[in-house]
């Protein structure tokens, strides 16, 4: 079954064809990061206009890159939750209009659901049960997967999303939006103990994270250091972040690797690119026997391939959508 998916969450515009959840035939993403850079974050108001512009081209470039029609196609697969809502609009808009015209089913996809099925296109044996670690820039969360499409959160964040603690913390140290890519590779030349910040514990959910606490001792820190008149060594700062980061994120989801059982191990959305996460949790899963996966670079960020992968289960279990489908900019991944 091949399914034409969209995805226009945020702040890229994409398109691509997949079939049986697995095999990608085309890949098209068109990112507006160089609109946002000078703002320091996604304008959602910009966002929105750009993906109007751009659609169009994206979706025909696509259907091109896969050598198909769109009467080769089974069904129209979009991202409708949760996100920027000017943004979602435009991507469910569009996808009603060609399921409308080419008589195709319409499935509506959760962007986060979308992220961990990038998983099933780079390992082609991977099946649920597993628990994943879903970490991107809006949202934070332990996932127990049931089923493709039965899942549960056991873990959240409770301020920041990973992504955003990255970012805002790069910030601090002058690092261009989205500062999470910057920081990882800056990290890698800093000595990663050189600065110890702390990893808070929430009370009463052991698997729950918070990262405003580290935001704000980085911020402190890099304060009194400018006010003593000392310079902020910034591969050291982005090391020693990075580690904070990782480890609280390691730390609660091997806790509830442990007291769910669960020995598949899962990491999805952007910040699963992070290559101390990726190595970290390569080591502890080693240590510990248990099998580890996460996407290939390509499909950490946002695209349009993850969502068709989704796309495909959802349509197996009969999530079909009609005319009345909208856009929300929040949506709970379990329901
Ligand atoms: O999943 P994603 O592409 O978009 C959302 O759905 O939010 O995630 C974007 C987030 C940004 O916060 C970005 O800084 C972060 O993923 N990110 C990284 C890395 N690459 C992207 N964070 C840490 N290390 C990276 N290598
Ligand atoms: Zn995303």
């Amino acid at each position: 079954m091949k399914i034409f998916a969209i995805e226009s969450s945020c702040d890229d515009t994409a398109a691509a064809v997949v079939e049986d959840g697995r095999r990608v035939h085309s890949s098209v993403v068109a990112s507006q990061v160089f609109r946002h850079v000078e703002f320091g974050g996604v304008v959602p108001e910009i966002a929105g206009r750009m993906h109007c512009e751009a659609i169009s081209d994206v979706a025909s470039e696509a259907l091109a890159r896969a050598g198909m029609k769109i009467s080769d196609i089974d069904a129209i697969a979009v991202t409708a939750y949760p996100g920027l809502i000017g943004s979602l609009l435009v991507g469910v808009s569009f996808a009603k209009g060609l399921s409308l015209t080419c008589g195709k089913p319409l499935v509506a996809v959760h962007h986060l659901r979308g992220h961990i099925a990038a998983n099933y296109i780079s390992h082609s044996g991977l099946e649920p049960p597993f628990l994943c670690l879903v970490v991107s820039g809006g949202h934070s969360h332990i996932v127990e997967v049931t089923d493709y499409t039965t899942m549960r959160i056991i873990g959240r964040t409770r301020d920041d999303a990973a992504g955003e603690a990255f970012d805002k913390t790069a910030r601090t140290i002058g690092l261009p939006y989205p500062g999470g890519v910057h920081m990882d590779k800056l990290a890698e030349n800093g000595n990663p103990d050189a600065f110890k910040f702390p990893v808070p514990k929430v009370n009463g959910s052991p698997y729950d994270f918070s990262f405003s606490g580290l935001k704000t001792a980085v911020i402190n820190t890099i304060h009194n250091m400018q006010q003593k008149g000392i310079e902020v060594p910034r591969e050291d700062m982005a090391a020693s972040v990075r580690k904070s980061v990782v480890n609280i994120l390691t730390e609660r989801f091997l806790l509830a690797a442990k007291d769910t059982g669960q020995s598949r191990l899962v990491l999805a959305g952007g910040v699963s690119a992070n290559s101390l996460l990726r190595r970290r949790m390569e080591e502890l899963c080693r240590e510990r026997g248990l099998e580890l996966y996460y996407p290939e670079l390509s499909l950490c960020g946002d695209n349009a391939a993850m969502i068709g992968a989704q796309g495909y289960y959802e349509y197996l279990s009969g999530n079909i959508a009609d005319m009345s489908l909208n856009a929300r900019a929040e949506a709970n991944i379990e329901a």
